[in-house]
């Protein structure tokens, strides 16, 4: 069966990685979220893309330096559109409640932490997803990923009955790619679409992987990758899958 991903929600009509843009799923075919998971400096988790809240909501700084008052306090809607003024940066705690109510799957992005006690956060940020993901309804289907196999491998002692996938740039897929994927119990390699052909979708699949690739936003590259045997695609444009 080919899977369509939603990246950060419906990204490309809603701020990305906000309420609205997960609500917007339940106007779509699709069924699947892709979100990022971060952790703030008095251990809270949100859903946060990148290391720095700059670029996504009037305030700015390290997700790692701030607490989870300033957090909340952010606006992370009018960089895109002043419509979106009231949206906030989501807890994981709401998102959970969220892909429950709207009977949403989801692949949960583990990003990797950016700190001077990065370690430390980084086991406090899957222990508490771990409890989160406990609370998810039995028929949500979750799938993990992560371009840091570290990431990966700390979730992985907690919830080993969980589907893993490996991230790949395509700075960062080397010839050793598969060395990643059986170190981290993968069962999924999640790849960059710039530069993929189909000899390499074609070694990956000979292998026995689920080949799921992103982003993905034009329908014909789509079908071209599906036709090559790709498993699912991440796209921006849910709404035209
Ligand atoms: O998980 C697919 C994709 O989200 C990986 O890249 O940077 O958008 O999180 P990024
Ligand atoms: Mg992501």
């Amino acid at each position: 069966m080919k899977r369509i991903y939603a990246h950060r929600g419906v990204s490309s009509i809603r701020p990305e990685n906000t309420i609205a843009a997960f609500k917007e799923l339940s106007k779509t075919n699709v069924d699947w979220l892709e979100t990022d998971i971060s952790i703030t400096s008095d251990e809270e988790l949100f859903i946060l893309h990148d290391d720095y809240l700059d670029r996504t909501t009037n305030i700015s700084g390290a997700i790692t330096t701030l607490n989870s008052a300033e957090v909340k306090k952010a606006d992370a809607g009018s960089w895109f559109d002043s419509d979106f003024v009231n949206e906030h940066v989501p807890t994981v705690h709401e998102t959970i409640d969220l892909i429950n109510k709207q009977h949403l799957n989801v692949n949960i992005e583990l990003k990797a932490v950016v700190a001077d006690n990065a370690n430390h956060l980084a086991d406090v940020l899957v222990e508490k997803l771990n409890k989160e993901i406990d609370r998810l309804n039995p028929e949500v289907e979750v799938l993990i990923s992560s371009f840091n196999p570290i990431m990966l491998l700390k979730l992985q002692r907690l919830k080993p009955e969980l589907k893993y996938a490996c991230l790949f740039k395509k700075e960062t897929l080397d010839d050793d790619w598969n060395l990643y994927l059986q170190a981290c119990h993968a069962q999924a390699i999640h790849v960059e679409n710039k530069t993929l052909t189909k000899e390499k979708v074609q070694e990956f699949k000979k292998h026995g992987y689920e080949v799921n690739v992103w982003t993905v936003d034009d329908k014909a590259r789509a079908n071209q990758l599906f036709n090559w045997g790709v498993d699912g695609i991440f796209t921006n444009r849910a709404q035209e899958f």
